[in-house]
């Protein structure tokens, strides 16, 4: 049986077997029958391009009978623990051997040195440990060598001795922690290339690898967890690329490169991950200012440890054939952290793309300074994440293209500065007409768009969605006479938008969201004779808003939702009344409040009572005041016992209309209330009481005997009254201080001296007697 596997316990015999194979190939080099888990491809006469691929074939041991002229040979994946030293022999073609993920843990001493030829090794993701002496002896034509993902602590001093033509050596990923173990790579001539990240180097320091100029031009050291980065003299003059990301002890690093020359030629920087103040990233910075082309910077300050407000990055580079930042690198990173960062500032540093850094955080971002650089293209949501963003400085870059919805989600923006201005040599363009298309979702016109057009005369910027104009927008157009920006999102503009143009004649702002004309007033738009403000949202329209626009001749306010009260009274009777202005459609303004009025034709409600002015109130008040004074004084004069008596009855009409309510009908207590005056108390004693009370037998009411002692006199006086069926009111002299009230009434009179009283007792009983009032009235019960 032709052997093709050898168990690692019977080494003599595979020898012996090995030698018979061959032998056997030699015999037939095209034949692949020895080789049935390889594949042999090329042309097998041109053994410059042979190729043997035996990956992933659960080898165990390297197949002995590779054709000798070989070039390329791969044993990927496979499980050889171990390189036997005769393993490669004779291969002395062999330019490449690819080995990666074979499980290799040793290599004998001599087995690679037959590889005269090498130019490529790759042992990337083994088990070696340790790079012994003579590994990689007879090499002497190896360029490239893959070691990365190795247990790779240890390598001796000599074991790259004699790789003269070695460029290129990663050992990415294993555990080297020493950077004397290095010392011997760099050493090597013609080295351009190492990459050592992600291994366990706690400090970079010159003077371990070398203490003269090496030819080293990439140095990958990202992923270890140095602590110092130092150089104290110049022995990487000529390195290029330089890796330190995510490197730094908890974030920090050391950075002590004693003389700024000593990176000179830095041209690419990898800084993500390492925090470190921007003023200390300045100084590195400085130190690779001449050469710096690309600036690598993710995860660069954690936000959340640090609480940045602003950050100027200003330009180091003043060179212009180089940049500074060309790109703004990967979004999750430069600046996505920055939670509270308010003030962005990287003008003038020659940034080519944005590469997506504005999309996602910086929330609270307001301020965006992206002036002096070189960006050429703005792309759909570039920005999208600066919900807060109110200013945002784009001028002097080359921006030529502008996808839709370049400036989505910039909800807050008030001021963008764009740049150049799409239109500054166009100094003779007299009509522009913007369409949606291009600028959709363009929530703010640059500050600048109009500039340099001077001789404007007509600029349409309809349906563009437009948020807000910057008062500034129209300075460049002095001339501009048609405007027509309806259509768009304003709910409100101001006055200072309008100045610089005081030739405008035409205005068009219908369908824009408009609240109110008051910008109007301030506006200075003495020449407008065209106004249409069509369906917006204006309420009302003040008074001083249609003084300020003399020459209008044309309103068109249609489906506004007029509020129909007095405020809107004034414009109905201008309406009406001005023979300038025409007022298209007024008859069919509708009001959409108050509720009761909603749909009712603005002029038909009648808002009349609402033009009285003030003043004929005021005059109207008062005359009727002072007519009041006047006869309220004549009165007092001229008949004040009248009034005083009718205010005495007014008190006991509302007396007796609360009394009425108040009682329940019940039988009088007395049949007369006595009321005369103090004086004629000796009187009423001695005849009327004795006559009324003893003769005649009526109960008579009498106000020093019955009136209840502590009650208010009124009280008592009206109580007797009404307790009485009848009152007798005792006049005398004294009491006909009030003669002409009482000569209206029939009464009785006491006979003078001498004359018979009996007929006066007489009279007094039949008037006690009648049911009817006689002399009590309106009294009594
Ligand atoms: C193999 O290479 C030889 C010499 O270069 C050439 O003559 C021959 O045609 C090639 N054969 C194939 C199949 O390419
Ligand atoms: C060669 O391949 C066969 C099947 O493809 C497999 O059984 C055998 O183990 C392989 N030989 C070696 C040496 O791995
Ligand atoms: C090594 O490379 C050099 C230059 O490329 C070449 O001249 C030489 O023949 C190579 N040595 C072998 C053994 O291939
Ligand atoms: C070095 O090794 C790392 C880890 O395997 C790999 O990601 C990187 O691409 C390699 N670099 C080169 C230049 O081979
Ligand atoms: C460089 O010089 C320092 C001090 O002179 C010495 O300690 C160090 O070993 C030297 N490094 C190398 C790589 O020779
Ligand atoms: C820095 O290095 C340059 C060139 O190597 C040298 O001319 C200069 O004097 C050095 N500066 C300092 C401060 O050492
Ligand atoms: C550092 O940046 C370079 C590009 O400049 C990139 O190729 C490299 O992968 C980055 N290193 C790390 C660790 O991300
Ligand atoms: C680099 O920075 C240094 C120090 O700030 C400065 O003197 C030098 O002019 C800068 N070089 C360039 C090319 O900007
Ligand atoms: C940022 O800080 C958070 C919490 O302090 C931590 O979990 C995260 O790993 C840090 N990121 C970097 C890149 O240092
Ligand atoms: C816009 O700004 C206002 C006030 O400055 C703020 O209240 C609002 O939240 C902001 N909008 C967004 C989407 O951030
Ligand atoms: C009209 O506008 C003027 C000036 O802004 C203001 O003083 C006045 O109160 C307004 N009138 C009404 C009724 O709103
Ligand atoms: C317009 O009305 C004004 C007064 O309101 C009057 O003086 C003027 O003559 C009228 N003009 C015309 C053309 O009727």
């Amino acid at each position: 049986m032709p052997g093709k596997q050898r168990g690692s316990t019977f080494s003599q015999l595979r020898l012996c077997l090995c030698f018979l194979m061959y032998c056997w190939v030699l015999a037939d080099p095209v034949c692949g029958y020895f080789l049935k888990n390889c594949t042999i491809r090329g042309n097998l006469s041109d053994p410059s391009n042979m190729k043997v691929l035996c990956y992933n074939r659960n080898l165990e041991v390297i197949p002995i009978a590779i054709p000798r002229k070989v070039s390329n040979l791969d044993l990927a994946m496979n499980k050889v623990s171990k390189i036997e030293k005769l393993d490669f022999k004779g291969l002395s073609n062999l330019k490449i051997l690819n080995m990666p993920r074979t499980q290799i843990s040793q290599v004998e001493n001599g087995a690679l040195g037959y590889l005269e030829a090498l130019q490529v090794l790759g042992l990337a993701h083994n088990r070696l440990t340790t790079l012994s002496d003579y590994l990689f002896q007879g090499l002497a034509n190896l360029s490239l060598l893959h070691l990365d993902n190795n247990l790779i602590a240890t390598i001796s001093s000599s074991s790259f001795q004699t790789l003269s033509s070695l460029k290129t050596v990663n050992l990415t990923k294993n555990n080297l922690y020493n950077m004397k173990e290095v010392q011997p790579i760099v050493q090597l001539p013609h080295l351009q290339e190492l990459y050592i990240g992600s291994n366990r180097f706690t400090s970079f320091q010159s003077q371990e690898i070398s203490n003269t100029s090496i030819e080293l031009r990439l140095l990958d050291l990202s992923r270890n967890p140095l602590g110092v980065f130092r150089i104290t003299a110049d022995v990487l003059p000529y390195l290029e690329v330089l890796d330190i990301a995510y490197c730094g002890q908890l974030g920090r690093m050391e950075w002590d490169v004693l003389n700024r020359s000593f990176l000179s030629n830095v041209n690419r920087l990898n800084l993500s991950g390492i925090e470190m103040s921007f003023k200390r990233m300045g100084m590195v910075l400085q130190t690779v200012n001449s050469s710096l082309v690309h600036l690598r910077m993710q995860d660069l300050l954690n936000g959340s440890r640090l609480k940045v407000k602003a950050v100027q990055i200003s330009p180091i580079l003043q060179d212009s054939h180089n940049s500074f930042f060309s790109t703004i690198k990967s979004p999750t990173c430069v600046f996505q952290d920055l939670k509270e960062l308010w003030i962005l500032k990287l003008g003038s540093n020659k940034i080519l793309t944005l590469n997506d850094a504005f999309m996602n955080g910086l929330h609270k971002l307001e301020t965006l300074n992206l002036a002096g650089n070189k960006l050429s293209s703005i792309r759909k949501g570039e920005f999208k994440s600066l919900t807060s963003l109110k200013t945002l400085l784009l001028y002097d870059n080359q921006i030529a293209s502008m996808e839709d919805g370049a400036f989505e989600g910039l909800v807050n923006l008030t001021e963008l500065n764009l740049d150049p201005p799409p239109f500054s040599h166009l100094t003779s363009l007299e009509n522009l007409r913007i369409f949606s298309q291009r600028h959709k979702g363009l929530s703010h016109l640059p500050i600048n768009f109009l500039e340099g057009l001077k001789s404007l005369l007509s600029f349409q910027a309809g349906s563009l969605n437009i948020k807000d104009l910057h008062r500034n927008t129209f300075i460049h157009t002095p001339r501009l006479w048609f405007l027509d920006i309806s259509k768009n999102e304003f709910t409100a503009l101001t006055p200072k938008l309008f100045r610089p143009i005081p030739r405008l004649n035409s205005l068009y702002l219908s369908k824009a969201r408009i609240q109110s004309l008051d910008f109007l007033i301030a506006a200075n738009l003495s020449r407008v004779t065209f106004l249409q403000v069509s369906k917006n949202d204006i309420t009302v329209v003040n008074e001083t808003v249609l003084q300020s626009l003399p020459a209008l001749t044309y309103l068109d306010m249609q489906d506004n939702p007029f509020t129909c009260g007095c405020s809107d009274a004034w414009f109905v009777q201008w309406m009406e009344s001005d023979n300038q202005t025409q007022v298209v459609g007024a008859g069919e303004f509708t009001c959409n409040y108050p509720a009761d009025l909603k749909d009712t034709k603005l002029l038909d409600v009648e808002l009349q009572f609402c033009t009285v002015d003030l003043g004929l109130y005021c005059y109207i008040s008062t005359t009727c005041l002072v007519l009041l004074t006047l006869v309220a004084s004549f009165a007092y004069h001229f008949l004040k016992w009248h009034v005083i008596f009718g205010y005495y009855l007014f008190l006991a009409f509302l007396y007796d209309t609360k009394q009425r309510n108040k009682l329940t009908p019940h039988g009088c207590q007395y049949d007369a209330f006595i009321s005369y005056n103090a004086h004629d108390k000796p009187w009423v004693l001695r005849e009327l009481l004795p006559e009324l009370e003893g003769k005649q037998v009526w109960k008579l009411c009498l106000h020093h005997r019955d009136f209840q002692p502590g009650k208010r006199i009124i009280d008592n006086i009206m109580d007797g009254i009404y307790g009485s069926r009848k009152t007798i009111c005792v006049i005398s002299h004294r009491y006909l201080e009030s003669e002409k009230l009482v000569k209206r009434r029939t009464y009785l009179s006491w006979p003078r001296a001498g004359e018979q009283t009996g007929v006066f007792w007489q009279q007094l009983r039949l008037a006690l007697e009648t049911k009817d009032d006689l002399i009590s009235q309106p009294l009594g019960c």
